[in-house]
């Protein structure tokens, strides 16, 4: 009988702390803590972001083996977000994974965290696994890419944005309506409930598998401030209008650009991953495309679509069924592109 793999597996590359224990490719838990501390700054404070972390690493993972119900003896290795993130914040997850791998004598593997994200798909919990070649549409605070993926490790970009990423779009628009940060959420909840075909924006002009969002935020900006001066209530009366419309615009420029990467490609098979794949409207766009343009979509469950520590635990056991383990040696890297 084949012997069960039991891997701990750390995430700190931004603001979320968070640990997972996994057996094989089944996830036993997936504790995170959040930090509220930037939401008065409208956005994540670096310095602030790292302190949390060493305030909350030994908690979420003492919390994260209960939760499994194992005991520190019965893990076969450690795992940890590599990059790319802020680099105090990965530093914390790093040098807690390094001690802790030495400690137990048992093997480290570095993951990219953007990798990760992609290969949450592969977690066992139910859903259908994608089969490659498939395109992913990597949509998160920091990137918005098109990646084709012809194996767990094997990964091309075919396109990406040239400016802000698609997290930002919505966050960078929540914070001109006013909205905390992180605002994406936000307008998501508002949306359900305005007319998405209320207010118009124009889409950028770039290349078939490119992304600019830098244009549309200059003009939402705009167009609130221009009907801020006739009418200074204009954003509380229209806010759930004003939302619907923004988020129609974000989800119509990247439902546009997977149909693109589809067609070039000849690949049907979609997924998303990210924070914002959490959003509503582009699940339920996902949805109508496997009914109506013969795609067979893959969508992430909610817990493994913002950051969570159960993406890095796949990715480890991934890498582990590899032997692709890593020196003591490795180091966290602040930049890393999802092909590294
Ligand atoms: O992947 P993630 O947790 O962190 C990064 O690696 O960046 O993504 C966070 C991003 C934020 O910009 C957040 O506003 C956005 O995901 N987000 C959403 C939704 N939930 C999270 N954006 C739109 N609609 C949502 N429901
Ligand atoms: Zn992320």
């Amino acid at each position: 009988m084949k012997k069960d793999i039991y891997i701990l597996a750390i995430e700190s590359s931004c603001d979320d702390t968070s640990a997972s224990v996994i057996c094989n490719d089944k996830i036993l838990s997936n504790v995170t803590a959040n930090q509220e501390i930037h939401a008065k700054y409208d956005g994540v404070v670096p310095e602030l972001a790292s302190r949390a972390h060493q305030q909350n690493i030994v908690p979420v993972v003492y919390e994260a083996l209960k939760v499994a119900n194992i005991k520190k003896n019965d893990l076969n290795a450690i795992a940890f977000t590599r990059g790319p993130g802020l680099m105090g914040s990965l530093l914390v997850g790093t040098s807690f994974a390094k001690s802790f791998a030495l400690g137990l004598n048992i093997p480290l593997i570095d993951i990219n965290h953007m990798q990760a994200h992609i290969l949450a798909h592969f977690i066992d919990d139910g859903s259908k696994m994608p089969q490659f070649p498939f395109i992913c549409l990597t949509i998160s605070g920091g990137h918005t890419q098109l990646i084709k993926i012809s194996d767990y490790f094997e990964m091309e970009i075919l396109g990406e944005t040239i400016d802000d990423a698609v997290g930002e779009a919505f966050d960078k628009s929540a914070k001109i309506l006013g909205l905390p940060y992180p605002g994406g959420p936000l307008i998501d909840k508002y949306a359900q409930e305005g007319n998405p075909k209320t207010f118009k924006f124009t889409q950028p002009k770039v290349g078939d598998l490119e992304f600019s969002f830098s244009g549309l935020k200059t003009q939402i900006l705009y167009f609130l401030q221009k009907q801020v001066k006739q009418n200074p209530d204009f954003i509380k009366e229209n806010l759930n209008d004003i939302c619907a419309s923004i988020q129609y615009t974000i989800i119509e420029i990247l439902m546009t650009k997977l149909k693109n990467a589809a067609k070039q490609t000849g690949i049907k098979h979609i997924a998303i991953a990210g924070g914002v794949s959490a959003n509503s409207e582009i699940r339920k766009r996902l949805l109508f495309a496997q009914k109506h343009w013969g795609w067979t979509t893959y969508i992430p469950d909610f817990e493994y679509t913002t950051d969570n520590a159960g993406m890095i635990a796949i990715a480890g056991y991934l890498k582990y069924l590899q032997n692709d383990f890593s020196d003591m040696s490795i180091s966290a890297t602040a930049r890393l592109k999802v092909t590294e």
